[in-house]
């Protein structure tokens, strides 16, 4: 087998004002905080972890299909909240309303991906976009910042396309490099140059 490639299925989320401006804030307050690069930020439907190449291309099809059986729709990324607690917060993240049609994506994905022989996720689905990262204690002031926030609406996103993405792990911190795109109702799917067959 060629070597496993680090990979998820994610949701990925355009920047906005309202984003660029709580990564910034998040980005004032220390060294301890690391936002996560506008570019970057998504939200996870499955992580498939070390995975077999030659799943991935048909993990390619899968999404396909389960892209055809769902319909488009839109978001809103609305408050902030922090993994584990605000007390101890190692990541700080938006939620999102509604909540339902994500939840059932990522139901549809999970069980699309388990039929095919992926491990079933053992925790339950929290459905959240990653902000940022904490690495050590962090200053005081950020529970006051996360807690006037709560309610803030940060940005609307058209949730129509699901990305097969992988990630590779460096010392600057993840980088993410899409393979597959299909288009939530169905339509052109484009696959990246990592998964063509090799030939
Ligand atoms: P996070 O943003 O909440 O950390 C790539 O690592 C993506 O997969 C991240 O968005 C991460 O979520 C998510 N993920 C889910 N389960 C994971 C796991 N067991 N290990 C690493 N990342 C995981």
């Amino acid at each position: 087998m060629s070597d496993p490639v680090r990979a998820f299925v994610a949701i990925r989320v355009p920047p906005s004002p309202g984003l660029n401006e709580i990564l910034a804030e998040l980005g004032s307050l220390g060294r301890a905080v690391r936002p996560v690069a506008a570019e970057n930020l998504h939200l996870t439907l499955k992580f498939l972890g070390d995975t077999d190449p030659d799943w991935l291309r048909d993990v390619g099809d899968i999404l396909s299909g389960v892209g055809r059986r769902s319909a488009a729709f839109e978001v809103s990324l609305s408050g902030v909240g922090a993994f584990p607690s605000l007390s101890r917060p190692s990541v700080i993240w938006t939620g999102m309303a509604p909540e339902e049609p994500v939840i059932q994506l990522a139901a549809a994905v999970e069980a699309a991906l388990v039929e095919y022989g992926f491990s079933a996720e053992s925790r339950p689905f929290r459905a959240h976009v990653t902000l940022a990262r904490i690495k050590r204690r962090p200053p005081r002031e950020l529970a006051d910042r996360l807690a006037r926030r709560v309610q803030t609406e940060l940005s609307r996103v058209l949730v129509d396309e699901l990305v097969l993405m992988r990630s590779d792990l460096t010392p600057d911190g993840s980088r993410y490099t899409p393979l597959f795109m299909a288009r939530i109702g169905g339509g052109t799917e484009v696959a990246c140059p990592e998964i063509r067959p090799a030939g």
